[in-house]
């Protein structure tokens, strides 16, 4: 039997299990990390909405699972501190189930410490059979009081067509790729999430004409490296093709993706992104450092100078344009010398927003092995300059649009004030302004009136899409 179908069985079996019990069952899926998370648990949401689950926000659910990330070291501390919460619910009520899945599980010495310190815990499964969930839940709901565990080194097949609810109805992220190959010095990545697949173009297609029949209007294709999307496919495509093809989907109108590789960002891409009028004005091209010394470290396979290039090709062919990326401070052995070239890249891509990171040591990692020169002060004092000279040409680059009108897609009702909606420009800044619940999911135009740094206050000028 083919594992959807497999799948869509042990959803049934579920789904007749629950309904026996005498009341309405609530699960909670919360998501930790990056956009490659969030569509997880979009999937993880799908199987739970079919087998009869209420989905709530809040962790007193009967269901509670956390789809973890572990990039840096903070994100794991973040985890087993909300997971003594989690136990204080659990003694009050002995049939809540709590599952976790995601990056952090693919750690050996993770799985380790839950099953001995947390063995309240009833679900514990990995990146590469998200697909098997189904399966899993099963077994809980068979033997309630086990710690269940099934972790794979690497994903053995792709399992297309399981069900899946988005977060949003009028947007959502799609896998284009799993994995990662480049093996960053720092990251942990390619250890949790395996080596680099792609998924075959007509599957993606497919599911974005779905998505698009269904009222999606935005997607975001993820991968840890769009660039290099392809390889290994039976019809050869690259990335570029597939944007193309993508751009040509009916009833798209706005597409993103997530995340760009320096290293293999081709001049056919840029050109692709310059022609559409649906593929949004954004890059994010992570730099990690200005330091040419730094980066060969890192194994990142370009120079400052070949970064600098690319920014301005960028900048050439779309002058409105926004590139926002990702640095690392105080890789092992970064000297003052190396962080001003950093510095200097800051100061000369003028970005119009940036993640700034201190370096975390992930145990397994290369650079894990590497000694640490410089004290946590001056690591600190580096990552001090770098967010206010980011804060800097972010605040300088928004200005530029202040007074404009600009199209926004209405994402959601203002967590603040219940008067205003919040949404974002093609450049994938924030913009909020007066307007109701109806805006949600419409692209409309909006005044940019007041620039507040990272975001704006506007008004609307007429009535949307
Ligand atoms: N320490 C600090 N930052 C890291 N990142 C990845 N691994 C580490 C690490 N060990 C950052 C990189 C990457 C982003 C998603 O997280 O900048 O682009
Ligand atoms: Fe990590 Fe580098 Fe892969 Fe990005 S490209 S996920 S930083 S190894």
């Amino acid at each position: 039997m083919n594992e959807q179908k497999r799948q869509y069985e042990f959803i049934e079996k579920c789904k007749d299990m629950l309904s026996k019990r005498n009341k309405q069952l609530s699960a909670c899926v919360v998501n930790f990390g990056c956009q490659m998370n969030a569509r997880d648990s979009e999937k993880l949401v799908g199987i739970l909405s079919e087998m009869g689950f209420e989905m709530t926000d809040s962790e007193d659910a009967d269901l509670v699972i956390y789809n973890t990330c572990t990039v840096r070291e903070n994100a794991n501390n973040k985890i087993y501190g909300r997971l003594g919460g989690l136990y204080n619910m659990k003694k009050k009520d002995p049939e809540k189930m709590i599952a976790l899945c995601g990056c952090m599980m693919q750690e050996e010495h993770v799985v380790e410490k839950l099953k001995t310190s947390y063995s309240f815990i009833n679900l514990v499964f990995g990146t590469h059979n998200i697909y098997k969930f189904a399966e899993l839940m099963y077994q809980v709901l068979n033997e309630p009081d086990t710690f269940h565990v099934q972790i794979w080194d690497d994903r053995r097949e792709i399992v297309e067509n399981l069900p899946s609810r988005r977060k949003y109805t009028f947007k959502t992220g799609i896998n284009i790729m799993f994995g990662c190959d480049n093996f960053c010095t720092y990251c942990i990545v390619p250890y949790v999430r395996g080596r680099e697949r792609s998924r075959e173009a007509s599957d993606i297609i497919r599911e974005i004409e779905a998505q698009a029949a269904d009222g999606v209007i935005e997607v975001m294709l993820l991968g840890q490296n769009v660039n290099s999307y392809g390889k290994g496919l039976k019809q050869e495509i690259n990335f570029a093709g597939l944007l193309a093809r993508v751009d040509e989907i009916d009833g798209l109108k706005r597409i993103r993706f997530m995340t760009s590789h320096p290293k293999d960002m081709s001049e056919e891409l840029i050109d692709v992104m310059a022609k559409s009028k649906k593929i949004c004005r954004h890059m994010h091209l992570p730099m990690q450092s200005g330091s040419d010394r730094i980066l060969k470290e890192m194994n990142r396979h370009y120079t400052k100078e070949r970064y600098l290039y690319l920014v301005d090709a960028l900048r050439n062919k779309m002058p409105d344009i926004a590139i926002t990326t990702d640095i690392i401070v105080g890789f092992p052995g970064e000297t003052e010398e190396d962080f001003l070239e950093t510095m200097d890249v800051v100061e000369k891509s003028r970005f119009d927003s940036a993640f700034t990171f201190i370096y975390s040591r992930r145990t397994g990692t290369p650079a894990a092995k590497l000694p640490q020169n410089a004290s946590d002060e001056e690591i600190k004092d580096r990552f001090d300059r770098l967010l206010a000279a980011v804060q800097n040409s972010a605040a300088e680059s928004a200005e530029r649009l202040t007074g404009k009108v600009m199209e926004v897609l209405v994402e959601q009702r203002n967590e603040k004030d219940d008067n205003l909606v919040t949404g974002r420009l093609s450049n994938n800044s924030v913009v909020h302004f007066p307007g109701d619940e109806s805006l949600i999911g419409r692209i409309v135009p909006v005044e940019l009136s007041e620039c507040k740094g990272f975001y704006y206050l506007g008004r609307q000028t007429r009535d949307g899409i």
